[in-house]
């Protein structure tokens, strides 16, 4: 049997589907939900859809060519539009992302992008962020120092054994409690010299795919 949460992820990703343009430019984000996302992008390509795309990760660049969806490396313009999962979403758009260690490349591609459409199981729809803690990507050089400081100002950090992100980067997942005013830790993080990004996304989220069933419940921020 399919688990819930996979149904409705790919319920997501059907919903987001419809907002991919002929002709455009997309990022693809990376995980499981959008998976599901890749698959019926190749549907879509093999039915004539014309659509280029920049991935966020070797993974899914890996994917979407094997299922003959065109990747390039870079475009000299934003992108029409960028497609992601998340593992928290809060009711204002701000989420927290990295469960898969993807999260710089998947901030430029948003970054970068016209709008970003998000899509997630129910499960990851939080009154506030902070449950699943906040990924971080850091630089080996001075590790001690960049955790320490991150402990500072209030976080449990632990370092992902074993892990380096497609940059060749050590990850920390970093506690910090329920995130009263993300914009305001994710400035402070990314002050800490060391650190490379962090996983909290505010203030790009344009629209959000929740899975219900299999159904899906389209929010616009
Ligand atoms: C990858 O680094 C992440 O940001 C994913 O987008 C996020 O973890 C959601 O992943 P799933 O779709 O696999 O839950």
């Amino acid at each position: 049997m399919v688990p819930s949460s996979n149904i409705e992820k790919r319920s997501a990703a059907t919903g987001a589907l419809k907002f991919v343009k002929d002709n455009s430019t997309i990022g693809l984000g990376t995980g499981t939900t959008t998976h599901y996302f890749i698959l019926g992008l190749a549907e879509l390509v093999k039915q004539g859809l014309n659509v280029k795309c920049m991935a966020s990760s070797i993974d899914t660049a890996k994917k979407a060519m094997s299922l003959g969806i065109t990747v390039i490396d870079s475009y000299p313009d934003k992108l029409d539009a960028y497609f992601d999962g998340a593992d928290e979403v809060e009711p204002g758009g701000s989420l927290i992302k990295g469960g898969g260690g993807a999260l710089t490349r998947e901030k430029i591609l948003a970054y970068n992008s016209r709008e970003f459409n998000v899509m997630v199981d129910s499960s990851k729809v939080k009154e506030k962020l902070g449950i699943f803690g906040v990924p971080i990507e850091i630089l080996s050089f001075g590790i001690n120092f960049t955790i320490s400081n991150i402990e500072r100002i209030g976080g449990k950090c632990s370092l992902r054994s074993g892990f380096a992100s497609d940059n060749g980067n050590p990850l920390i997942d970093c506690y910090f409690g329920d995130i009263d005013n993300p914009a305001l830790l994710e400035s402070m993080i990314k002050k800490i010299p060391g650190v490379v990004e962090v996983g909290i996304f505010n203030g790009m989220t344009k629209r959000i795919f929740q899975g219900k069933g299999k159904e899906y419940i389209l929010k616009e921020v």
